[in-house]
């Protein structure tokens, strides 16, 4: 546009001012589309963590004290024939320094999950996975 006087210098100002706004509009939207993103991204992630620890199971075992002198009676008995005696690996993986890479809910869903053959699904009591437990968490 071409400004030869002063009304179409008002009307070029009119034209900019609405653009400003229209940006400006936009702007907000952008950022509350941002804003919603990141709350989604927070609760999403919240209720994995929630969905995880509400199983009832978990929950029980997790509420325990573990005894982790009972536990590795019971990893000798359980484990030891593929994770070794010292829980230093044969058929399955060396398991010393586990609590290490897997949360105590992540240890927990291993030994009840059975979804990685050859390794079986185990069923035990929340007393004994509260054991079995400390005991992988301290060695
Ligand atoms: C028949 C053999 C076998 C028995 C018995 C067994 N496991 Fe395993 N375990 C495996 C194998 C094989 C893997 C590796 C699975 C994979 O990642 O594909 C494994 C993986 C694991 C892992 C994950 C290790 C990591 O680094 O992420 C943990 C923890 C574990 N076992 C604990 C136990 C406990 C506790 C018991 C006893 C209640 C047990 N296992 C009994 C074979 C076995």
């Amino acid at each position: 546009m071409v400004i030869e006087d002063y009304s179409s210098l008002l009307l070029a100002q009119d034209i900019l001012e609405e653009q400003t706004e229209e940006l400006s509009t936009l702007l907000k939207k952008a950022a509350l589309v941002a804003v919603v993103l990141v709350v989604m991204v927070v609760l999403s992630v919240v209720a994995v963590r929630y969905s995880q620890a509400s199983e009832p199971y978990i929950r029980e075992v997790l509420a325990l004290h573990g005894d982790s002198t009972r536990g590795e009676a019971i990893f000798r008995m359980n484990c030891a024939v593929c994770h070794g005696l010292e829980a230093n690996g044969e058929v399955g993986p060396k398991l010393l320094g586990v609590s290490d890479r897997k949360t105590k809910v992540g240890l927990i869903k291993q030994v009840i999950g059975g979804k990685t053959p050859p390794m079986p699904q185990f069923q035990p009591e929340a007393r004994d996975m509260a054991d079995l437990l400390d005991y992988l968490e301290k060695i």
